[in-house]
């Protein structure tokens, strides 16, 4: 009886002391930012609906499309681009929180935010 506690008692201590030893990596979102200096193009823009396969549902017919001939005059038709509260577009917070299945890399919102900072522009 008295190995059998004595037993217990330093597999609980062991328990303690892995729990103990755990780290807990705090998930802190990514920040990324984009230079001033950095150049933007339309066609960086573009890249990132067809590398993520926003194509594969909003292509070239019907509703919002963001296929490569398509998209830009979709995005400022639809008022999915906001130049005055940037943060706000909507085609950055409809895929913030994942949107079927898909969201943008830290990089690509980044990205998608210094455009519209700089007016949403065609090049
Ligand atoms: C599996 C199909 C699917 C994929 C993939 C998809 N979407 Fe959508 N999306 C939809 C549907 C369906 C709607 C309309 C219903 C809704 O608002 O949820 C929509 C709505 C939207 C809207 C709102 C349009 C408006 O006029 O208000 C935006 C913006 C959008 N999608 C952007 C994207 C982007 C950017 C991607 C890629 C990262 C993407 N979608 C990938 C199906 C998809």
């Amino acid at each position: 009886m008295k190995t059998k506690i004595s037993s217990l008692l330093s597999v609980s201590i062991i328990l303690i002391g892995l729990l103990a030893s755990c780290e807990y990596e705090k998930i802190v979102p990514k920040v990324v930012t984009i230079p001033d200096t950095q150049v933007i193009t339309y066609a960086e823009i573009q890249a990132v609906f067809t590398t993520q396969g926003c194509t594969a549902c909003h292509g070239s017919s019907g509703g919002l499309s963001l296929a490569e001939d398509k998209s830009y005059n979709s995005l400022i038709s639809k008022n999915l681009v906001n130049t005055e509260a940037p943060e706000n577009s909507i085609i950055l917070t409809k895929i913030a929180p994942g949107h079927y299945g898909k969201t943008y890399t830290p990089e690509q919102s980044a990205l998608i935010l210094a455009w519209i900072k700089r007016g949403a522009k065609k090049d």
